[in-house]
């Protein structure tokens, strides 16, 4: 969590990390701050709030000359969100500051020593204390400053992305990262630094992005040197040249970012799906998957690891593969397979899937897999992320930005890549006929039409945000494929709403939240004709007969369902397999109207951040 933005070269600094860092918010968003060089002092500014806070606070605290300058959005961790905990912080000497993303895990310690040599602290973070151990390692070794960072950071345990200056030397910016994502945006004598490339995407596409344990120095008109941390060693840098645009990480005439994101699901699996999906020669094409058929094929079993969203993408995954694959599959949540004592083989294949691709306990989760001898394959969205790196292979959801909090195309996509790869290795394995095979290919080349018609009930889904966005708790319930749509369509409404909402699957209602349903309570339940279809008409009227409100995503032209349901929301027919890509829409489109009824902020909810980079 939180962002990291920094600019050194011949422009104003200041337009360019506020701008910067109002792209890094969805990455943490309970304060803000901005330190600059004006030639001659530095000017800091930084408050509890978000960047539009800082920035209405900067104009009547700072002058905002300068060419160099860092700037951080921040998600607490060490210290509840106030001005003083907000970064970037001072040395004790007035000389040195810096920001970080990440958490120093033996802070106590190191404030112990800090204490003892007379420093003092003005903050409750872990941060604080880096930076004065930085200046108190520079002064007594007497050392310059990267030198100085990198044996404090050799001295420190966590994770971090930081950034530093020294404004007794006021033409280098020092960066390092372990385990929080930094990338180092190269322009024409002048560097941009930031938690991601979205900052720097107008002045340059040419971008470095650091390993683990690598720092580099980034001085003023000149180069970027970058080092291991641990030994010292030169590393050659690697420019690779941005794929993204602007257009892409801007609103495009939507309200929220949300919306559009929701909006973009068509256009988005076409993405995932293109150069891979070769309907008329009946071929799926997807080189990590061909490059490693051998783990694939002698799976005993797969084991998909993930958080949030992404855990319930695999959760579909899971009736996919052993549908259609015939494989045993387990789905984990990777903040707890991490601390299990996990039993792990060589023969087993772990997927691990992440939009973000930098969740710290999914990261954590595939390093554990990887030293029991278990083959990883990432399933990641933003190239070059973490995940992305630390897999044995993978394959990109190519959704484009997410910059909404709450996950919409992200989960489509990702069912959407699961499934080729599913429908791959079934077809490799002979578990799938030819012509089922063929089908599955044809039906999954529709859905992005199909994901278009669903959009179209928008008008509808609002007349039904309105009539319920008042409750405080509703119920989803799904069965088969769409149970895992029924969580993420709780989760969907509870972040962004905040309103209770519990997903179940429909026949273990009987077993406890019956309890719960009154004339009050809203109950969504997906009844799609496919699959059990019988069985949730019966779960529709145990609810009806206990005078529950019945919102029910049914396929077009169901007639039955109608008869039950206070509402319907219609979704094009395809194959069972395929509908959580389709009965997840209204859902989407449902949380969205009613956070937006109750005024919360949807791209933006209370408390949480965009990329969980801390566990
Ligand atoms: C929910 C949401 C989160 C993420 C989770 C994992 O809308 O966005 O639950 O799905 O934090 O994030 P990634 O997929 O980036 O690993």
């Amino acid at each position: 969590m939180c962002g990291i933005v920094g600019y050194i070269g011949h422009r104003e600094a200041y337009p360019i990390i506020l701008n910067g860092l109002k792209r890094l918010e969805y990455r943490g968003y309970d304060s803000a701050g901005i330190a600059l060089f004006d030639g001659e002092d530095i000017k800091l500014s930084k408050t509890k709030g978000k960047v539009n806070d800082l920035e209405k606070k900067i104009e009547s605290e700072i002058s905002t000359n300068g060419t160099l300058g860092i700037g951080h959005t921040r998600w607490a961790t060490h210290g509840v969100p106030n001005d003083v905990n907000s970064h970037p912080h001072y040395s004790n000497s007035g000389n040195l500051v810096i920001i970080h993303n990440g958490i120093i895990e033996n802070y106590e310690s190191l404030k112990k020593e800090l204490l003892k040599r007379g420093y003092s602290f003005a903050s409750d973070t872990d941060t604080e204390i880096l930076i004065n151990l930085i200046q108190d390692i520079k002064e007594k070794e007497n050392v310059k400053l990267g030198k100085a960072v990198q044996i404090a950071l050799n001295q420190v345990v966590g994770a971090y992305a930081v950034a530093v200056f020294d404004k007794e030397k006021p033409n280098e910016i020092v960066v390092a990262k372990l385990g929080s994502p930094l990338a180092i945006g190269i322009g024409d004598g002048e560097f941009f630094i930031a938690s991601d490339a979205t900052p720097f995407l107008e002045y340059t596409k040419n971008a470095i992005y650091l390993e683990d344990e690598e720092m580099a120095i980034i001085r003023k008109h000149k180069d970027v040197k970058i080092r291991k941390i641990k030994d010292d060693s030169l590393v050659n840098p690697y420019v690779q040249e941005l794929q993204m645009n602007l257009e892409q990480i801007e609103k495009g005439g939507y309200d929220h970012f949300m919306l559009k994101e929701i909006f973009e699901q068509p256009s988005a699996i076409k993405d995932t799906y293109r150069g891979r999906l070769l309907s008329k020669e009946a071929i799926i094409k997807m080189a990590g998957v061909e490059d490693n058929m051998k783990k694939f094929i002698n799976a005993e079993r797969i084991i998909f690891i993930a958080c949030g969203t992404s855990w319930h993408a695999g959760l579909v995954a899971e009736y996919i593969f052993e549908d259609l694959v015939r494989i045993p599959v387990e789905v984990e949540y990777a903040s707890e397979f991490r601390y299990r004592n996990p039993v792990i083989k060589e023969n087993d294949v772990v997927i691990a899937i992440s939009q973000s691709g930098e969740t710290a306990d999914t990261l954590a989760a595939i390093k554990l897999a990887k030293s029991k001898g278990a083959f990883v394959f990432g399933v990641c969205n933003v190239v070059g992320s973490s995940i992305a790196r630390e897999s044995n292979a993978g394959a990109y959801t190519h959704a484009g930005p997410e910059i909404g909090v709450a996950s919409t195309k992200a989960f489509t996509t990702q069912i959407t890549l699961l499934t080729l790869i599913a429908l791959r290795l079934a077809r490799a394995k002979g578990t799938i006929s030819s012509s089922d095979y063929r089908l599955h290919l044809l039906e999954l080349e529709m859905i992005p039409e199909k994901v278009n018609d669903a959009l179209k009930s928008e008008a509808h889904i609002k007349k039904i945000a309105d009539i319920y966005k008042d409750v405080h708790n509703f119920l989803y319930l799904g069965r088969g494929y769409n149970f895992p749509v029924a969580l993420e369509g709780a989760l969907k409404l509870k972040e962004i709403s905040y309103i209770h909402a519990e997903g179940y699957p429909a026949a273990e209602m009987k077993h406890g939240p019956i309890a719960l349903i009154d004339d009050n309570m809203p109950i969504v339940v997906i009844a799609t004709k496919k699959g059990h279809y019988d069985k949730i008409v019966s779960n529709i009227q145990e609810i009806k007969s206990r005078k529950g409100k019945i919102i029910a995503i049914v396929t077009e032209g169901d007639t039955s369902v109608k008869e039950l349901a206070d509402h319907v929301i219609e979704v094009p027919e395809t194959l069972e397999s395929l509908t959580p890509l389709l009965t997840t829409i209204p859902l989407q489109l449902l949380s969205y109207h009613i956070a937006v009824m109750l005024d919360k902020n949807v791209d933006q909810p209370r408390n949480l951040a965009k990329s969980v980079t801390v566990e």
